[in-house]
């Protein structure tokens, strides 16, 4: 892997709100040097989210971009856009950010701006997946990693990782199962885009020039 630490390292801004296990993972892939890739810095949508000592226990410098109840949807996006625009990044990353944004704000990082989502989409958009996976009896979930667009979880997905339903399974086991597969998908699509080879065109994925529809990820 001493290519890719020599090679230049595609400047990454993290936007999160909670726990950061997908940061985790991802400062984790860029260290090692697995991915191509460097954190310049993590934004959190909540002052008290622990993804944000994660970041500054890894060197990485972190803001808090707070709504007050009253904030627009666009003032929020453009404040969130003053800070993240410092660090001139080349992918900017949903990581458990749990504010939609601005239509504006996707314009100005549409093709490099991606977003995991707990589920196999396109079903399941939206809050709670695992709870309704469970609730409606699927034999299958999973996550998936998609470029954002104007619509919620509605981008087009880049590629995705399935587990099994367990018959005995909580809403806290089948979190920790797809989360795993989180932990592993999200860094390998990162590395896919910082080595240059993805590209959202007309709406849909390319990689490698070729068309994605959604591809399965097997770990
Ligand atoms: C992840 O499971 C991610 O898929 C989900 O939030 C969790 C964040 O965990 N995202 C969404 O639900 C977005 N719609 P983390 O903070 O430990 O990475």
């Amino acid at each position: 892997m001493t290519k890719t630490k020599t090679a230049q390292r595609l400047p990454l801004v993290v936007l999160i709100s909670g726990e950061g296990t997908n940061l985790q993972a991802i400062i984790e892939a860029c260290v090692a040097g697995t991915i191509p890739a460097e954190v310049l810095a993590v934004v959190s949508s909540r002052a008290e989210a622990r993804g944000l000592r994660r970041a500054a226990a890894a060197g990485i410098p972190v803001h808090a971009v707070l709504a007050a109840g009253n904030t627009s949807r666009e003032d929020y996006a453009m404040a969130l856009s003053a800070v993240i625009e410092r660090y001139h990044p080349g992918l900017v990353l949903l990581a458990g950010f749990l504010r939609i944004l601005s239509d504006g704000f996707v314009r100005q990082y549409r093709g490099r701006l991606l977003n995991i989502h707990p589920a196999l989409l396109p079903k399941y958009r939206g809050l709670h997946t695992h709870r309704r996976v469970l609730a409606a009896g699927e034999r299958e979930h999973g996550c998936s990693v998609h470029f954002v667009t104007e619509e919620l979880d509605g981008g087009p997905v880049i590629a995705q990782a399935k587990v099994p339903v367990r018959p005995d399974d909580t809403e806290a086991t089948l979190r920790a199962r797809v989360q795993e597969q989180e932990h592993g998908l999200y860094p390998l699509v990162i590395g896919w885009f910082a080595a240059g080879r993805l590209r959202l065109q007309d709406g849909r994925v390319l990689r490698d020039g070729k068309l994605v529809n959604s591809m399965d990820f097997q770990p």
